[in-house]
């Protein structure tokens, strides 16, 4: 059988971080081990069934067994914008401010498409979940890694980018409250980031997929389409995977700027056939009524962070206490490298936990934990830690 070559795109590429991570836990487990997973931010809790219920009546409905919208249900737009308005008091036009995703990993790896041209700049935040760099590489950018780093809170230092980065870059990649680093964004940040993008042309995309998860009424996330000015340059990603727990049905949304929308539309256009109308209604039906019960994921996200890092205080792991996402980013102990201290523990301990590099090199000495277990088990996996 002939042994076709991948492009060089490809073949140059690392394997997907979390596709590794899956194959060095499935040989793991095929020994028998107890595995216990922190190594991506899943939530284990499950849809809420009012979701489920909305779902089944959807899929009944033979209209939506046709190909959707490209852009999404109109019914869709309007709860996201209703959504967005009642949670950040934004204003969103259905009509041309929103475009349904088939997940945001989907809208962000398309977005480069429609604004990069080979050898276009882009600015990436890093540590930073890959999609970001992998993206502007396929759409044939070039990628200037903006450094996060503990002494900055991880927010980027935005004077240190040079002028030049600053008028080349066609785009930068934020992502608060932040994966890996669990880092929140302040307003003063947001705000100077847009007086730059503006005065440079840069478009901002920011991710803002954990704006939900926060821990306590005082450190609730913004969006970026909060400020003054961001949509002039703003396009926001979000999604419905985290808020209500449903990373498998594929739903998500990029609002903001009404032209970078429109760009990521066209792409999407021709090369996807919309979101499965029935997951729609169901969203519909998330964004409208489940606001209360992400009330409930928040409250058992923040006993898990809270046991975690007692936990982790317990045996001397370096760490930040999040105030937002389901992650918990700490420090290697000392001799040791992101990989093989995660290796070890997942060789020795059977708990799986990702290591800082695999964001970034500025992700070198750390590790994430992912707090989408339960806290019993997370304590175990501090203990086996710990033990080791
Ligand atoms: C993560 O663990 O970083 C995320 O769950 C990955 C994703 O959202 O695709």
């Amino acid at each position: 059988m002939a042994d076709f070559p991948f492009a060089d795109r490809l073949a140059t590429l690392p394997p997907y971080l979390f596709a590794a991570i899956d194959k060095a836990k499935a040989a793991v487990k095929a020994r028998g081990v107890d595995i216990i997973s922190l190594g991506i931010g899943d939530p284990d809790m499950p849809t809420p069934d009012f979701i489920i219920e909305a779902l089944h009546e959807a899929a009944k409905k033979p209209a939506n067994h046709q190909y959707p919208s490209y852009i999404g249900m109109l019914s869709f737009r309007e709860a996201v914008a209703e959504w967005y308005g009642k949670r950040f008091g934004v204003e969103l036009a259905p009509q041309n401010e929103v475009l349904t995703l088939i997940g945001s990993k989907e809208g962000i790896a398309h977005f480069p498409i429609a604004f990069i041209n080979p050898g276009d700049l882009a600015l990436v935040c890093t540590p930073n979940y890959p999609v970001y760099n992998i993206a502007v590489n396929f759409a044939g950018g070039q990628v200037e890694f903006v450094p996060l780093t503990d002494a900055n809170d991880f927010l980027p230092d935005l004077d240190a980018i040079s002028e030049e980065s600053w008028q080349r870059a066609k785009m930068i990649f934020v992502n608060y409250p932040n994966n890996p680093t669990a880092a929140t964004a302040t307003p003063e940040f947001y705000k100077k980031l847009i007086a730059r993008a503006r005065e440079t042309n840069t478009i901002i995309v920011n991710d803002a997929a954990y704006t939900e998860m926060y821990f306590d009424e005082q450190d609730k996330p913004c969006s970026i389409l909060e400020f003054e000015g961001a949509k002039d340059v703003a396009i926001e990603f979000h999604s419905l995977s985290k808020t209500f727990n449903m990373t498998g049905w594929r739903i998500g949304m990029a609002v903001g700027n009404p032209s970078l929308v429109q760009g990521l539309g066209k792409v999407k256009e021709n090369v996807d056939s919309g979101a499965f109308q029935a997951v729609q209604e169901a969203g519909i039906a998330a964004l409208s009524k489940g606001t209360p019960y992400v009330a409930e994921f928040r409250k058992i996200y923040r006993e898990r962070r809270d046991s975690v890092c007692a936990a982790l205080s317990k045996v001397g792991i370096e760490h930040r206490v999040p105030k937002a996402s389901v992650f918990v980013w700490a420090k290697v102990p000392q001799g040791k490298t992101s990989t093989s201290f995660c290796t070890e523990v997942l060789e020795k301990t059977g708990v799986v936990v990702t290591p800082g590099n695999g964001f970034g090199a500025p992700g070198e000495g750390f590790f994430r934990i992912s707090l989408t277990v339960p806290s019993d088990r997370l304590e175990e996996a501090v203990s086996r830690i710990a033990a080791l």
